[in-house]
């Protein structure tokens, strides 16, 4: 072993595409923000407590039970064909019709984002993503060493114009443009959601340069208001590979996700799942199974629904209420965050600090990007806590703000320390 250090002796040896992989420096600051008396506005944990855990526990006993044999062994790499079955009645709420055949069950979709790219691209082909990303999504592009380009949204979710000019100037530059990842339905981080006509012209988009759609779906069920969302894969089956997952309709703990993919695609999904894990966890699809079967899941859903509804009003009231002027954030009609953009001169990463320390925490915005934009903004999630700390949490939130800005009158904002670093991993329930 030669070279490394007293910390890692083992430095000098890692694999190129590990050097990407770091812990982001706030994550020593979420240690403390986790601690009861913070009102975190961080993490983007599913409420699981609103499930019905009796029913759950006994489906799972029972499983033992009755189908030991069955859920405690090794199953199939593209997952258990019932469940791939129910799969598609899940889809079909957003109006994806498939075949069973077509689906592959992954450990949440996480995994799902890891086998898409691991079969996609190799070092430097670009991937073009939304400005901000989910930031887990960004991690795996950089873990496989992609090259990873923002492209523009607005209020509504990514700008076709903006995507078209960015394939024009990577092409340009010589790069292969892989993949368009997009997270259409209740942004993470973003909050916003593509209108029917977005979709259709960022489909229309990718069919003309033959770039592949990769549509991560996680919310597409936790909508506000109406039918949710009609994807993007509905209105096409060979240019999208869709992604769903039931970390937030059911449980985030059981880690089961999917991809929907073409043919030939998902048969090369499954080869790099059984290279990756063998198998999902039979246990788990199982328990998914059974509780899809036995207990009024879309009842389950609107309960959720409800829920999260009322925690976005919590916030979006006391948004409206407590912030100081020149602070905007977006409206969610769905899903679990908001994102805040900062009256000029201010830092979201530089007041982390200050913020955890009057009790309440948040991501900054630059862990959204590659590239150092953001710094003005941050997400704030609104899934976790209940109503009351909501506001009690915007309440210190906007104090701190406040006290920022008189710092930046007194001072200039010279005293911001800007901070230009890319997403770094952060801790899971942070995603
Ligand atoms: C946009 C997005 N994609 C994927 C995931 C991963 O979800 P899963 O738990 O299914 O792995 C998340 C989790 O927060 C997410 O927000």
């Amino acid at each position: 072993m030669s070279g490394g250090s007293r910390l890692d002796p083992w430095v000098d040896a890692y694999a190129a595409r590990a050097r990407g992989m770091t812990a982001s420096e706030i994550r020593a600051l979420f240690a403390v923000a986790s601690r009861p008396e913070v009102v975190s506005l961080a993490g983007g944990m599913p409420f699981v407590q609103a499930l019905p855990l009796d029913a759950l526990a006994e489906t799972a006993a029972r499983l033992v039970r009755e189908r030991g044999a069955e859920v405690l062994q090794y199953g199939s790499g593209q997952g258990d064909v019932t469940l791939r079955g129910q799969i598609l009645d899940v889809m079909a709420e957003v109006g994806i019709t498939a075949h069973p055949d077509d689906v592959i069950v992954t450990t949440g979709s996480q995994m799902a984002l890891d086998l898409v790219t691991r079969v996609f691209c190799d070092p430097g082909d670009v991937v073009l993503v939304e400005a901000p990303s989910y930031v887990g999504a960004l991690g795996v592009f950089r873990a496989y060493e992609c090259d990873i380009q923002h492209v523009a949204m607005d209020d509504e979710g990514l700008v076709p114009e903006a995507l078209d000019e960015a394939i024009t100037r990577v092409r340009a530059e010589g790069k292969r443009v892989k993949m368009i990842y997009t997270i259409p339905s209740f942004h993470n981080p973003a909050g916003v959601t593509q209108g029917p006509e977005r979709r259709r012209r960022i489909l229309e988009i990718a069919k003309r340069e033959g770039i592949l759609i990769l549509e991560d779906d996680p919310y597409g069920l936790l909508g506000f208001e109406g039918a949710p969302p009609r994807a993007i894969r509905a209105d096409d089956d060979q240019q999208v590979v869709y992604l769903g997952s039931f970390s937030k309709t059911i449980a985030s703990g059981l880690r089961v996700g999917w991809a929907v993919a073409p043919h030939g695609v998902r048969e090369k999904l499954v080869l790099a799942a059984e290279s990756a894990v063998l198998c999902p966890s039979n246990y788990a699809q199982l328990t998914v199974s059974e509780y899809l079967a036995t207990q009024p899941w879309r009842e389950q859903v609107k309960v959720f629904r409800e829920l999260y509804r009322e925690r976005r009003d919590a916030l979006l009231d006391s948004l409206e209420q407590l912030m100081p002027a020149g602070t905007t954030w977006t409206k969610p009609a769905g899903g679990f965050y908001s994102w805040v953009t900062l009256p000029e001169g201010l830092d979201a990463k530089a007041m982390l600090p200050r913020a955890i320390s009057a009790l309440v925490a948040y991501v900054p915005g630059t862990g959204f990007f590659v590239d150092g934009q953001g710094s003005q903004s941050l997400r704030l999630s609104y899934c976790y806590p209940d109503a009351d700390r909501i506001r009690e949490g915007v309440r210190r939130l906007s104090g701190v703000i406040e006290s920022e800005l008189e710092i930046a009158q007194t001072f200039g904002t010279g005293h911001v320390l800007r901070n230009a670093q890319g997403p770094a991993n952060p801790a899971p329930d942070l995603l």
